[in-house]
């Protein structure tokens, strides 16, 4: 027996049904998902958002969370980070109780502000470090049906509370820049965190983003995406398209921006394969 499935076994005891059942139907508590990769520019903002739009136009709760110092996701849906006077910094260091600092925009967010920079230096010196988000999110899992973590580009301990609260991962790639090595050190970290911290996180799925099917090296990519990670690519691709980059100027998502274009439909259909709980958890 492995350790993770010796820490699985002993975590969920006799109903590993339970947690199938839970990906299809999210009320029991919500399906907790980070938006992760290391490389930077890839669409992880951009898929929180319109992820969680999506899901939200079909009637569900959605809580977006964003633990990037960046800010970016808070940005897109209209609030000034700078503005802010308490935000994900002050629930992971100061155990400020989550409710108090989410934002009811278009989609409810638990705000982020540039302080996250400082917060892998103030948690690294306490005791259960990985785990502050993973504890602060308790509170609110019966509120929502999913909650979407935007990560930073990076491995460190903000991402790495994310994957330790997390039920699943999506992983946007580039596909024009698509850097295998780069998803393979992404495994290494999840089944280092499965090992230590969070025996349920796998991988939901791995989503190709600003596509251009013009290009025969993009193609190529996805081939060997496919061919790699087979049965764990969901079938949505998100073509490039410059709506994706003016809707958050308005604040707003791109169901909300352009709700008849094609990147719209592409997170709707992101949304029904989320849903449909359509990736094999390998
Ligand atoms: N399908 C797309 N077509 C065109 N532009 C896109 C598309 N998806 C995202 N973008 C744009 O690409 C840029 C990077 O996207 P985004 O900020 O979502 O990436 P990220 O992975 O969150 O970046 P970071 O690692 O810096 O947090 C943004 O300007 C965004 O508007
Ligand atoms: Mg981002």
């Amino acid at each position: 027996m492995t350790v993770a499935t010796h820490l699985e076994n002993h975590r969920y005891g006799h109903e590993p049904e339970t947690r199938r059942l839970r990906s299809a139907a999210p009320t029991r508590g919500a399906d907790v998902l980070a938006l992760a990769n290391q490389k930077g520019g890839v669409a992880k903002t951009t898929s929180t958002l319109n992820l969680g739009a999506a899901l939200r136009e079909r009637g569900l709760r959605v809580l977006l969370i964003d633990l990037d110092p960046q800010s970016n996701l808070t940005m897109s849906l209209g609030i000034d980070p700078e503005t802010v006077e308490r935000s994900m910094f002050d629930v992971l260091v100061h155990k400020v109780p989550i409710q108090e600092i989410i934002a009811h925009a278009e989609v409810d967010i638990a705000v982020g502000s540039i302080d996250l920079a400082g917060a892998e230096l103030a948690l690294a010196a306490t005791i259960g470090r990985e785990r502050a988000l993973e504890k602060a999110l308790m509170p609110v899992l019966q509120e929502y049906d999913y909650v979407l973590i935007d990560t930073p580009p990076s491995l460190g301990l903000l991402t790495i509370n994310a994957l330790s609260a997390s039920d699943g991962v999506i992983v946007p790639v580039q596909c024009e820049y698509l850097s295998l090595r780069g998803l393979v050190q992404l495994e290494n970290t999840l089944q280092m965190i499965r090992e230590n911290l969070n025996p349920r996180v796998r991988i939901r799925g791995i989503l190709p983003t600003m596509l251009d099917n013009r290009l025969v090296h993009a193609r190529e990519a996805l081939d060997l995406l496919e061919r790699n990670f087979a049965g764990r690519v969901f079938k949505t691709r998100v073509r490039k398209t410059v709506r994706l980059a003016e809707a958050p100027v308005s604040g707003v998502s791109v169901l909300t921006y352009d709700s008849a274009g094609s990147a719209a439909r592409a997170y709707r259909d992101l949304a029904e394969e989320v849903v449909n709980g359509a990736k094999e958890e390998s």
